[in-house]
């Protein structure tokens, strides 16, 4: 789906059978060695399925075929970048469950989450989500909300696609952005110690028991 005039979104499921064999022949050496070393089935299924995505979106972007690309890690908190074609491109990939969502853009870097209600909940009744997550002032607010899992999971996505996008992850605490409330146009009202940069923000409809967001630093 195109979501905007120039970010590129896809989502799918884990793939199987005759798909999944050919996403696999898209891969490269390092991708099939980091897939033979996945022991879980289905998460292995999914790590093929969301990089032969990647391949297969960002090649559409910049024209070229997608078992020819490199990608590479070169930054302190190893977000992937296009090493071959040295080409700018920006892209992030996430999965949960059985979902995989892949982002490509050339406005600037970008990052996407997907969760599933089901995990933020168990994680939840365990203690501690509304802890890691959320500021003081995004707590106050979060009773207002009759269904609690799937207010946490979007400001979740929302927040760890804005850290993705950053390219730090969860080595920011996510308490640290302001994010605006979930029934609320996506917008990110503050972070801690750092002025607001400008940002482009999309929650992303992958089917019913998720949540999803895109972000781009703009
Ligand atoms: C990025 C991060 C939030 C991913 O969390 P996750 O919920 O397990 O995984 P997701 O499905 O959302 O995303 C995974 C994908 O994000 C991408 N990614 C990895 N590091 C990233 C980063 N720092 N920023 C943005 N994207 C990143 C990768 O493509 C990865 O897929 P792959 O492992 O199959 O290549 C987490 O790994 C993180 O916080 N990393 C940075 C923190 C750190 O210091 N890591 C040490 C590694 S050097």
């Amino acid at each position: 789906m195109l979501i905007d005039t120039d970010v590129n979104v896809s989502w799918g499921m884990t793939l199987d059978g005759p798909d999944l064999y050919a996403a696999a022949q898209l891969l490269d050496e390092s991708e099939q060695r980091r897939a033979a070393a996945i022991r879980n089935d289905h998460t292995q299924r999914r790590f093929v399925s969301a990089h032969a995505m990647l391949r297969i979106l960002v090649a559409k972007q910049i024209d070229w075929q997608p078992e020819q690309l490199t990608f590479g890690v070169r930054s302190r908190y190893g977000k992937p970048e296009l090493v071959y074609p040295p080409i700018r491109v920006h892209f992030n990939i996430a999965t949960a469950g059985d979902r995989v969502v892949c982002a490509v853009t050339e406005t600037g870097p970008v990052g996407v989450d997907v969760e599933s209600h089901e995990v933020i909940a168990e994680a939840d009744r365990a203690g501690g989500v509304e802890q890691v997550l959320l500021t003081p002032a995004e707590r106050e607010v979060l009773h207002e909300f009759p269904d609690r899992a799937s207010a946490l999971t979007r400001w979740w996505v929302r927040k760890e696609a804005m850290l993705k996008a950053s390219g730090e992850g969860l080595a920011i605490e996510p308490p640290t952005l302001e994010m605006s409330a979930p029934d609320e146009t996506p917008q990110l009202l503050g972070w801690q110690g750092r002025p607001v940069p400008p940002v482009w923000i999309s929650d992303l409809d992958v089917g019913p028991g998720y949540e999803a967001a895109v972000v781009v630093l703009t």
